[in-house]
């Protein structure tokens, strides 16, 4: 019964991101049950400090997250390098960014999709989930670019990403994270085009080449 719930939601979810892909508001028909006026923040909050709520919500947020597997790997250590890993994410982090999605503050047709499908306990219950599993860590391939990605780390990213690069409430964790999304990422905040947009991160990137933001993702993606 359950694994059909799953399932069901997980087809909704496709459906809602490719129609979204293809242009149309499949949005408003979804949206109301995932952003009813449910402080996604203060429910974390009252769950984490009620033991028995947590353990079932974790539950059914490891349920849940099997949707998400498809993209993200199982635990969230993906196995495609342009998508995140969602391991080890600080939970109010990733419930924040849950809700830009939701909101279309942050844009991706599949994301969107998804996470409409999915109500409020759900959500909370599954960045609970993801913020419990570790980063699987991949061999680092080219020492001389992670040595000068050091460099460039310390001088630029660490006052705020510190040394360790694992994030905050506020700070996505970046270490062990995907190659092609955090290259992706940097370019995007250099940019300064798109909806994920940040005049601290912009004004970091700035002056980073191609070549220099090679060197800090192989850097970061080598922090444990
Ligand atoms: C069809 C593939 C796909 C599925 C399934 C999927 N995602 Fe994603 N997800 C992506 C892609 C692609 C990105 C990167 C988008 C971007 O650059 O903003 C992403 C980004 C994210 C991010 C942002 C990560 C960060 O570091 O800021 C979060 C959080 C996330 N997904 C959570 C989820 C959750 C939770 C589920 C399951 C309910 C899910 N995703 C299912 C493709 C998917
Ligand atoms: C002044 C503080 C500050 C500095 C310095 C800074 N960042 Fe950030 N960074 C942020 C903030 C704040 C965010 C989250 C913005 C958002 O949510 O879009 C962020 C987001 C990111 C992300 C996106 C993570 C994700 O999962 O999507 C990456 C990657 C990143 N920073 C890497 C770096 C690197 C590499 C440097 C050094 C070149 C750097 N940052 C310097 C504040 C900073």
């Amino acid at each position: 019964m359950e694994v059909f719930v799953v399932y069901h939601r997980f087809l909704a979810a496709l459906v809602a991101g490719l129609c979204l892909y293809s242009g149309a508001t499949f949005a408003a028909t979804l949206s109301a049950r995932a952003t009813a006026g449910v402080d996604l923040q203060a429910r974390l909050k009252e769950v984490e400090h009620d033991p028995k709520l947590s353990e079932s919500l974790f539950k059914m947020g490891a349920k849940v997250a099997t949707v998400c597997d498809s993209c993200h790997g199982q635990g969230g250590n993906s196995h495609r390098t342009d998508i995140p890993n969602l391991a080890s994410q600080n939970p109010v982090y990733h419930l924040e960014q849950l809700r830009q999605y939701a909101m279309g503050q942050r844009h991706d047709p599949f994301m969107e999709g998804m996470i409409k499908a999915m109500n409020s306990d759900e959500k909370v219950g599954m960045v609970m989930f993801y913020a419990s599993q570790k980063v699987t860590h991949k061999p680092i391939q080219n020492p001389a670019l992670v040595t000068r990605g050091k460099v460039l780390y310390e001088s630029a990213c660490q006052q705020c990403h510190d040394e360790e690069g694992h994030g905050d409430e506020k700070l996505a964790r970046i270490a062990g994270q995907q190659p092609v999304y955090l290259n992706a990422a940097l370019k995007r905040y250099r940019a300064g085009a798109g909806t994920r947009l940040d005049a601290r991160m912009a004004a970091n990137t700035k002056k980073m080449t191609d070549a220099d933001i090679d060197a800090l993702v192989a850097y970061t993606m080598s922090l444990q």
